[in-house]
């Protein structure tokens, strides 16, 4: 095979280098002997539309976009995806023959991907669900409830604005509740989650009380460093079943991968094991 025929992917940030991306995706490109590379890239915001210009040329099949240019690629996107519209941000980027970018977001699909093969008897129409949060990924989060039937999304974040356009955009089956009240919409909830920064290392701790959690609730942090936050712990000690963030960022993954390099990769235990926190 000559060079020019490699494909090349990539993650796109700003700062990039704690990024678990890289090393998921050469696993699975050494797992399943497949040519290509994937190279994390610090992209300033003002360059950001001259570098996805110019990537096709250079042999690349597609790249994920992470914080801060999500929304930004999806702007600069030829075609959009309806997902990655509604969500309004792109995660997985790729160009077609023709240099045509088409802008896609997986974030939500990892979030159900992860609680349907963590959980198997989960479904979210099983009952109300809580989000904690109103940032990028809760809305992610949000956008794939709605989709998968949930009958009701109860939602709070430190500043009620952010809800509150959430709902205005989200609709009827949003409810928003005040951050200090935010133990009081537990009662009866079937999936928890928190979609917040808290708990993470570095992070202040997630304070909101948790005795009023239904002991049938699934509960999911997408915070996976550290794997078992105080979250998750707080929720098992009622009773709940819990779900780790980890295997949201490999099912997320999943699609781009292979898109870009031509099979589906593997999701098992090794490929957690790759990406552990260390
Ligand atoms: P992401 O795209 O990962 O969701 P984000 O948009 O910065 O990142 O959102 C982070 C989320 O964590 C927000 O819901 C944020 O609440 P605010 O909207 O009030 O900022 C929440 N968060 C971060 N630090 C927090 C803290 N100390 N207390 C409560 N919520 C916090």
């Amino acid at each position: 095979m000559s060079d020019t025929a490699i494909p090349l992917a990539g993650v796109i940030g700003l700062p990039i280098g704690h990024s678990r991306s890289p090393a998921l995706h050469r696993h699975w490109l050494r797992q399943l002997g497949l040519p290509g590379h994937y190279v994390p890239m610090a992209v300033q915001q003002e360059h950001l539309a001259e570098v996805l210009q110019s990537m096709p040329k250079m042999g690349f099949v597609g790249c994920n976009v992470t914080i801060p240019h999500k929304e930004a690629a999806l702007d600069l996107a030829d075609s959009v995806t309806d997902r990655a519209a509604l969500i309004g941000a792109a995660n997985t980027l790729t160009f077609r023959a023709d240099g045509r970018l088409i802008a896609d977001n997986t974030d939500g699909y990892g979030f159900l991907e992860n609680l349907k093969h963590s959980v198997p008897h989960w479904r979210a129409d099983s009952g109300p669900a809580v989000v904690f949060g109103a940032g990028g990924a809760a809305r992610a989060v949000i956008v794939a409830l709605l989709d998968a039937g949930a009958p009701e999304i109860r939602l709070t974040n430190r500043t009620k604005s952010r809800s509150e356009v959430l709902r205005k955009e989200f609709g009827g089956r949003l409810v928003v509740y005040d951050w200090v009240q935010a133990g009081n919409m537990l009662d009866d909830a079937m999936t928890v989650v928190n979609a917040t920064s808290l708990g993470m290392t570095g992070r202040p701790e997630f304070r909101v009380p948790l005795d009023g959690l239904n002991p049938n609730a699934v509960v999911n942090d997408l915070v996976y460093s550290p794997l078992d936050t105080g979250f998750l712990q707080r929720a098992r000690e009622v009773g709940c079943t819990t779900v780790d963030g980890l295997n949201m960022l490999i099912h997320q993954a999943a699609p781009g991968f292979e898109r870009w390099f031509g099979m589906r990769p593997e999701i098992d235990e090794t490929v957690r094991q790759v990406l552990l926190p260390r």
